[in-house]
């Protein structure tokens, strides 16, 4: 084996931001035409497009775009249900629309907690999205009861409400030896009946060969984390213990697509002024091929 580093490992101190391999959270924020990457994640972006344009599958690109509309519709589907309470994990660069910006639109006293492993992700985090009612921690998601009994989590959360419990884009960053369903299993165990479990992960129904192509660069780049790509089957067992809601596990595109209602201008962030981050989504392609990476479902816990 090569000198790989662990998924989603601690940096090495010589390297404390891990600027020597591509990560994760840096290429998807390129991605999604972010400014929060180095010339070692752009590389890696350019290579994963290279590759998907060769063997002519959807732009990742495009995928990270559907993402942002996907949250948008799910925060606003799971507002709908009654859910004030939000457990963003894997929670990612802040770009575009975040989860508390789109909640906060109709409620303005939705809670949302952000957790996520990266440092860099946690200090920009931290410097842009605190707020009321909201609170970032940089902790590792593989580590249920950290996180659950952290106090900015417990200061933030009531655990006696519904709580949504949010895996955007993340589950497939975890090897299965990691055991996510277990993780999954935790985090369900620790809120009440009512809450909801929401996941948008990678598939390898749809494409294959490139599920394995992206996979294969993750190992021989030496990204941070793996990008696991998983089977309908699997990725529905995430939703044991949860009632999936209309319209079951299916691709971003054909989720409720008629809540889309992207943030499209800086106000909408509620404070008038300059915009402390780009809000506005951009339209998707006209094809929506991206949406082809991913199932994505929410269930509530009966
Ligand atoms: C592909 S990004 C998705 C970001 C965001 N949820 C979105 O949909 O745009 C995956 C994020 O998960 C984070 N992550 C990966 N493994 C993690 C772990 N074990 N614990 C917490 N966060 C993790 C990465 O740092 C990265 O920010």
């Amino acid at each position: 084996m090569p000198d790989l580093p662990p998924a989603a490992a601690e940096p090495e101190s010589r390297d404390p931001l891990g600027l020597r391999f591509p990560n994760t959270a840096r290429v998807w924020n390129y991605h999604l035409r972010g400014k929060d990457n180095f010339e070692v994640d752009r590389r890696a972006a350019q290579a994963v497009e290279e590759m998907s344009v060769k063997i002519g599958v959807p732009l990742a690109a495009d995928t990270a775009v559907e993402g942002r509309h996907l949250l948008q519709r799910m925060v606003d589907y799971l507002l709908g249900q009654g859910i004030r309470q939000f457990l963003d994990l894997g929670s990612g660069l802040p770009s575009m629309a975040n989860t508390h910006q789109i909640a906060h639109r109709t409620v303005p006293d939705a809670r949302v907690v952000y957790v996520d492993i990266d440092p860099m992700v946690s200090s920009h985090a931290s410097a842009r999205m605190a707020g009321a009612n909201v609170a970032t921690l940089r902790a590792d998601l593989r580590e249920p009861e950290r996180v659950l009994g952290d106090p900015v989590v417990r200061d933030v959360l009531d655990f006696e409400q519904p709580v949504a419990i949010m895996f955007i884009c993340v589950l497939h960053c975890l090897w299965d030896k990691e055991d996510p369903w277990a993780v999954v299993r935790r985090f369900r165990d620790a809120v009440p009946s009512g809450s909801h479990l929401a996941i948008s992960h990678m598939t390898n129904e749809i494409h294959p060969q490139g599920a394995q192509a992206i996979f294969q660069m993750t190992q021989d780049l030496h990204w941070n984390t793996p990008l696991v790509s998983r089977s309908r089957a699997e990725i529905m067992r995430f939703f044991d213990g949860f009632d999936l809601a209309e319209p079951g596990l299916v691709s971003p595109a054909q989720w409720r697509p008629y809540l889309d209602n992207p943030l499209r201008s800086a106000q909408e962030d509620g404070s008038g002024g300059a915009p402390a981050l780009r809000l506005v989504v951009p339209e998707r392609s006209k094809e929506d091929r991206g949406a082809e990476w991913h199932l994505c479902g929410i269930g509530v816990k009966p």
